[in-house]
């Protein structure tokens, strides 16, 4: 949600922030702006729109200036327009700063600096924190930005620049991700290391409530109360291939077809085949706390819920654990009734979706074990979670997630191995699992070769308004998945239902328009999702299956039908959901609609 760059060294500072903001356009991309210290002042272009557009603006102009500052917003307080894009700038235009996150204060603050005579353009909470600074500002950046930070509440990652300070750049965080990246006599500031892997991969992440001034030669970190920070710099775990489209048309197309890998690599060394169990380093020490747990509650949001509800039966099955799950937005408010005698695992990409992150520190404070479950190296939820484990799936640019979610299940599924091993499940049950994990990747590639099917397929969706996705037991979630990719990214209405639940309501909705996407796989329910493709069909609905491979029966009674490779049941999901990716995809390019950039989203949620 939103973006920020800095740079300071001895290169024109202009290209390197125009392109650390395209690498960050993924996190939002309705306005965008620049600042370039030019002393006595500060050179600065905004404009409402892509990348791109600002690009396109200043082409002609190419200001010289070595330090600089660049954002690009997802907006939250006041419309996408010029006025409110960032930076913003003090009264006298010396001071500018970008800022993601949320000033929650600053109405008041705002009334304060009005009667001391400051004046507003924009709409935005950011504007006040730079009017602030101004306030206290006497010569020295860093100090003006400590006192205002210290009257300030909410979330922020911020950069900070003074006219009569061009050597120096100020950033501070809480709440909102910030790191510093090493290079030769020049420092880069991003909110994601993918805007900093072309230069450097040797990084600062910087904590909450700390302050940096970073210069081209030297970083100084302090925290907000002025205590002295020694952190050592870490690799970022990802090169620059990785923030690549390498050949594909888009991120999305380019994360779905890396699924055969990013499973192995979530999976790599974390097998036991002898004793047919999973070993998951991050949480050594955490197993006895675990499985003594007298519930696991498992929160998240969005995709990464829907990984929750598959981990639900996962666990359940395998380990006997009550397991609970919960929307982060919905647990952190209600008041939960948690106590030490139950472990929470919250399940995130980013690692910065601020209801997962709140749920996190709300069960923390109630007693809970908190693990983690996220992509993002050394964000903030891997950081404030007693234990947990990385997915290893790799950057994922495109908005709409497919491979965290393959990966989340995969790592939800050793979790629940290990944990059913330690427990009830036989070394002949866990070898079964762990020999279908293994065959998964292959598996996943005969499904990708199907590709010409959905293709096909999706020239037919895309003339429709709406969808139903139905699944049940474990591809229940599946359907709810496949539904959610739609929305996002082709903006047709679709709703994902438990396949049962279809005549208690929205079977009044099917008619010869409505399409229904079902998973049909062979398994345990298999025979009840046949009578519901038949209610279906009865009402004439355009009936779209997904399922196993040499199916007989289905094919007779749904109009069109996609085949995966058997395996077993608990991993069905896995495959299943790799067809409804790619139909949501070229539904969405069949419609000509942004794929990797679509209206209204960002991909990552860091307010409420
Ligand atoms: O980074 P997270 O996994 O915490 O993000 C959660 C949701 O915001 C995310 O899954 C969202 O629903 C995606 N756009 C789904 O494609």
């Amino acid at each position: 949600m939103c973006g920020i760059v800095g740079y300071i060294g001895k290169r024109n500072a202009l290209p390197i922030l125009i392109n650390g903001l395209k690498r960050l356009e993924y996190r939002g991309y309705d306005s965008s702006g620049i600042a370039v210290l030019q002393p006595p002042d500060i050179w600065m272009r905004k404009r409402q729109g892509k990348i791109s557009q600002l690009e396109l603006e200043i082409e002609a102009e190419n200001p010289a200036g070595t330090t600089g500052i660049g954002h690009t917003r997802w907006a939250t307080h006041g419309a996408p327009t010029r006025e409110n894009a960032h930076p913003h700038f003090s009264c006298g235009n010396k001071i500018a700063i970008v800022h993601n996150g949320i000033i929650e204060n600053y109405s008041m603050l705002k009334d304060e600096l009005m009667a001391e005579g400051h004046l507003f353009i924009s709409q935005t909470d950011t504007e006040v924190l730079a009017h602030l600074i101004e306030y206290y500002y006497t010569g020295d950046l860093a100090a003006a930005v400590r006192t205002a930070l210290n009257r300030v509440e909410g979330t922020f990652g911020i950069l900070a620049v003074a006219a009569e300070e061009p050597d120096c750049i100020v950033a501070a965080r809480r709440g909102s991700p910030l790191l510093i990246g090493i290079g030769d006599d020049e420092t880069f500031m991003a909110s994601d290391g993918s805007a900093l892997v072309e230069h450097t991969r040797k990084v600062i992440y910087m904590e909450d409530d700390e302050m940096a001034v970073l210069g081209a030669e030297n970083v100084t970190i302090r925290t907000l109360q002025d205590a002295h920070v020694h952190r050592p710099a870490e690799e970022l775990p990802f090169r620059t291939s990785d923030i690549r489209k390498g050949g594909y048309p888009h991120f999305m197309l380019k994360e779905i077809f890396e699924q055969p890998d990013t499973m192995v690599d979530s999976m790599r060394g974390r097998l036991l085949i002898e004793e047919a169990t999973a070993k998951l380093g991050g949480l050594e020490g955490f197993w006895d706390a675990i499985r003594g747990s007298s519930r696991l509650i498992i929160t998240a949001c969005g995709t990464s819920w829907h990984a929750a509800l598959i981990g639900e039966y996962l666990i359940e099955n395998f380990a006997k654990i009550p397991v609970e799950v919960e929307y982060a937005s919905e647990f952190r408010y209600r008041d939960p009734i948690i106590s030490s005698k139950d472990t929470i695992l919250a399940i995130s990409q980013s690692g910065e979706t601020a209801d997962t992150l709140a749920a996190v520190r709300e069960a923390k404070r109630k007693g809970a074990l908190a693990l983690g479950l996220c992509n993002v190296v050394g964000s903030t939820i891997a950081r404030e979670t007693d234990a947990g484990v990385y997915l290893h799936a790799g950057p994922e640019i495109g908005v709409a997630s497919t491979k965290a979610f393959t990966s989340q299940v995969i790592v939800l599924t050793l979790i629940a191995l290990a944990l059913g091993r330690m427990k009830q499940l036989s070394a002949e049950e866990g070898a079964r699992i762990v020999n279908a994990l293994g065959s998964l990747p292959d598996l996943t590639r005969k499904v990708l070769a199907n590709v010409d099917v959905v293709k096909a397929l999706a020239k037919k969706m895309a003339v429709h308004n709406h969808a139903l996705y139905l699944g049940r037991g474990f591809n229940y979630p599946v359907a709810l998945e496949g539904a959610l990719k739609m929305k996002e990214i082709s903006y047709i209405h679709a709703e994902g239902y438990p396949a049962a639940e279809m005549k208690h309501g929205p079977i009044a909705l099917i008619d010869r328009k409505m399409p229904v996407v079902l998973v049909a796989v062979r398994d345990p329910v298999y025979e009840k999702v046949l009578s519901n493709i038949e209610e279906v069909k009865a009402r004439e609905g355009w009936v779209i299956a997904v399922v196993s491979e040499g199916d007989t029966m289905v094919k007779h009674l749904a109009d069109e039908i996609i085949e995966v490779p058997a395996i077993t049941q608990c991993l069905t999901p896995l495959l299943t959901v790799i067809p409804l990716q790619l139909l949501a995809y070229y539904t969405a390019v069949e419609k000509g609609c942004n794929v990797d950039q679509p209206r209204n989203l960002a991909k990552s949620v860091t307010v409420e």
